[in-house]
């Protein structure tokens, strides 16, 4: 509304004393000009001091626009997974409004977890629109970094350690994005893999990894994804930041990808006035109002692209061209989100986004084990177990079928309408057919609040962790089945920004929790809730194992869903689940988290690995894993059959063709993620045995055959050349591995490239 009336003022004004309004509105505020026009005609009305305004903020989440000419300030905000509450001007406290409260939607995780692209151009579209409703331009996501180890504590805010899986998922999140006149705001670029000491560490990585691991999904954001935002990070690469990191922005980015929106620094990651100025930096946006340091308020005149920036430019040491560059940059996202050329109004937790919320958490579960205790069958519980008319009783066990977690874990903590916790909904879905009771087992996180947003639940505990224990065994020994319902939550050293874990074992003690209810009650089925993978040394006992993520507001429907078989189980993992921590590429501090070096203010972090993370460092190393990158069960049984290649031979250079046919061959509706790998047989470097390189999710009905084709490119048979600086097909034989997981790929075709 706010930014309605300025610009219906501005045209009214102009209205008055020019007549009619459309001929002679000036062209900048005219939408039916072309974008470049708008641009170059604001910005020959405007002073060097508007121009340099427009590149910091000059509040928590906005930045400047120009008053004068009606041209709006840019409203920011996280990110990715719902739309942030109000914070106060200066603050990262809770403005205390009551009408911010949004749907919550799944971490990113968990939309990886889908693997399927239409529910992230319905994500996008959905928080889109919900960012258009409270009025902001810039939303502050998606996060595309990859996993590398699974310690990341901000795992569940990216897509999955596979740059092709990301890169793909990326693509329509933006573009439903942005279609809602809202700018996706891509982070953290890049090779920003870790929270440890996050803004003193400096990544050294050659540039063959950069090109096949670290930038895939960047570069797709950018080039098929239109991204119009992109945030620096924290952390530096080659020994510079990456806000102003001259390398990746300049040359990279904007040179060799055309990249023409925005670089927002992370919140107080600038750190340099010179750099700042001339290595790519367009909006310095900061975590205090002088930087990194605190403040008391209002120094936003301190930042380094504020007023040391205009003396720069008044005595010479900054180009007049750099800082139009900014400010055209500026005034291009303004004019394609504010006063993009389509109004847009949004909408706000209305049921739709719920639905869609609860529909991406669901698709993306994954079902990792089944001895047939899936889905819950309680008649047929009943019957075996009862001889008189009394209910089967459930008994959920664990912290996290109880615990609310959309509150937490850093900058993607959200004030939610509501958040239906596990217990809830699976009392709901049992209604009348069975007795739902809940132990809690262990103590995790009591935490119910985060930057002032409050769950309203009570969880403090009086009992102690043996007698928390001995509670849930007790009550397992009479339960009909068990459903141990435990994982991560968003406190330190867990799923949370800041704070990276220290190993991938469950913590509280959960294992030893498991196991002397599976030894009490064979009939256990487990449901891990994470953001990130954790060792299941237990996997061989229990009945059945289910991988569940912070689902957002609908995150016990979803799980209810999946359970009780309202919902086929689809999801695969985007990660690989190791056995141990120590089975994974990072084997020195100097990989991670970094080794000290005297003199320097950063600390030094090598990825020694190379292309070798997740599976390509299992598969490659004939490493046994829990559970492999993209694998998941379903209530239904597939086939793949038919495969061919259009070609057997071709030149280097031209497409193949690969077709196969998909089946769904059990008696359930359900849908199959059909997975292609490349193997390259031969080559000059040393190649991982296999690299995703396409998959196409399918629902089918029982019985129902469809037949799918994949075009392969000869990018998709490369790999990056550094020396030459270029993809680098090689002739040979290359193997087209296609299947439903990793490490099941039964299908083996031979292609020759001549
Ligand atoms: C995070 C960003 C976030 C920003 C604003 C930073 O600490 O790294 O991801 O968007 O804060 O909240």
């Amino acid at each position: 509304m706010k930014r309605a009336t300025i610009i219906l003022t501005s045209a009214v004004l102009i209205a008055a004393c020019c007549g009619s309004p459309k001929s002679n509105l000036p062209v900048y505020l005219d939408t039916t000009k072309p974008l470049e026009e708008r641009v170059e005609d604001a910005l020959s009305r405007m002073t060097m001091e508007e121009k340099v305004a427009l590149t910091h903020a000059q509040s928590k989440f906005s930045s400047h626009g120009v008053p004068r000419l009606g041209i709006p300030e840019l409203w920011h905000t996280d990110g990715p997974h719902g739309i942030r509450p109000e914070v106060l001007w200066d603050e990262w406290n809770q403005a205390g409004w009551t009408n911010d409260s949004c749907t919550a939607f799944p971490a990113l995780v968990n939309l990886a977890a889908t693997w399927d692209r239409e529910l992230s151009a319905l994500y996008g579209k959905s928080i889109g629109e919900e960012a258009r409703y409270r009025e902001k331009d810039i939303l502050l996501g998606p996060g595309i970094n990859m996993g590398r180890t699974p310690l990341n504590g901000r795992t569940f805010e990216y897509m999955g350690e596979d740059p092709y899986l990301a890169a793909q998922l990326v693509v329509p999140y933006i573009k439903g994005v942005q279609e809602q006149g809202v700018a996706a705001c891509v982070k953290h670029f890049a090779v920003n893999n870790q929270e440890t000491r996050r803004t003193k560490t400096n990544s050294n990585v050659d540039d063959r990894t950069l090109y096949e691991i670290y930038f895939p999904a960047f570069k797709a954001a950018v080039q098929e994804g239109g991204a119009w935002a992109i945030m620096g990070s924290y952390n530096l690469w080659n020994g510079q930041y990456n806000c102003h990191n001259k390398r990746l922005l300049q040359e990279i980015l904007k040179g060799e990808w055309g990249f023409d929106g925005v670089v927002i620094s992370d919140w107080g990651g600038c750190r340099d006035d010179d750099e700042a100025a001339n290595n790519g930096l367009d909006i310095e946006m900061g975590t205090w109002t002088n930087g990194l340091q605190g403040a008391a308020s209002n120094t936003y005149d301190m930042y380094h692209l504020a007023n040391p920036y205009l003396e720069r430019l008044r005595d010479g040491r900054a180009k007049q061209e750099d800082l139009d560059d900014k400010a055209r940059r500026v005034l291009r996202t303004i004019f394609r989100t504010s006063m993009g050329p389509e109004t847009h109004y949004g909408s706000f937790t209305s049921p739709e986004h719920f639905a869609a919320s609860r529909k991406i958490a669901a698709e993306g579960i994954v079902l990792l084990k089944n001895n047939g205790a899936l889905p819950l069958n309680v008649d047929e519980i009943s019957r075996q177990v009862r001889n008189d008319n009394s209910l089967p009783t459930i008994l959920l066990v664990g912290e996290n079928a109880y615990k609310m977690m959309v509150v937490g874990g850093g900058s993607s903590n959200l004030k939610t309408k509501y958040e239906i916790i596990p217990l809830d909904a699976i009392r709901e879905a049992f209604e009348g057919k069975a007795d739902v009771v809940w132990e809690r087992g262990y103590v995790g996180d009591t935490r119910t609040d985060y930057n002032m947003v409050v769950t309203g639940q009570d969880l403090s505990e009086s009992r102690s962790a043996d007698q928390l224990k001995a509670d849930a065994v007790a009550a397992a020994k009479e339960a009909d089945v068990v459903i141990f319902i435990g994982g991560l939550n968003k406190s330190k050293h867990q799923d949370n920004e800041g704070t990276d874990r220290e190993d991938i074992i469950l913590p509280y003690g959960q294992d030893e929790l498991i196991e002397a209810l599976a030894e009490i009650n064979p009939n256990l089925i487990v449901v891990n809730i994470s953001g990130s993978p954790v060792a299941m040394p237990w996997a061989d006992k229990v009945n059945a194992i289910v991988q569940a993520w912070y689902g957002g507001s609908e995150n016990g429907h979803a799980l209810a869903d999946v359970l009780t078989g309202a919902v086929n189980p689809s999801g695969k993992l985007p990660f690989t689940m190791p056995k141990a921590l120590a089975d994974g590429p990072i084997k020195t501090e100097r990989q991670y988290p970094g080794i000290e070096v005297e003199g320097l203010p950063y600390w030094e972090e090598y990825y020694d690995e190379g292309v070798f993370i997740g599976y390509r460092w299992y598969s490659t190393q004939n490493i046994p894993v829990q559970y492999p990158f993209g694998y998941g069960l379903s209530y239904t049984t597939f086939e793949l059959s038919g495969a061919s290649l259009s070609k057997g031979a071709v030149k280097a250079g031209s497409n193949v063709t690969v077709n196969v046919t998909v089946k769904n061959t059990g008696d359930k509706a359900g849908a199959e993620v059909v997975q292609l790998y490349v193997n390259d047989a031969e080559a000059s470097v040393e190649r991982p045995v296999r690299e995703l390189k396409g998959f196409q999710k399918v629902y089918l009905q029982p019985g129902e055959a469809r037949k799918l084709s994949f075009t392969l490119t000869p990018a998709d048979l490369s790999f990056f050349d550094a020396e030459a600086h270029d993809w680098k097909l090689e002739p040979g034989d290359f193997h087209i591995l296609i299947g439903n997981s990793s490490e099941n790929l039964p299908i083996d075709l031979l292609l020759t490239v001549k």
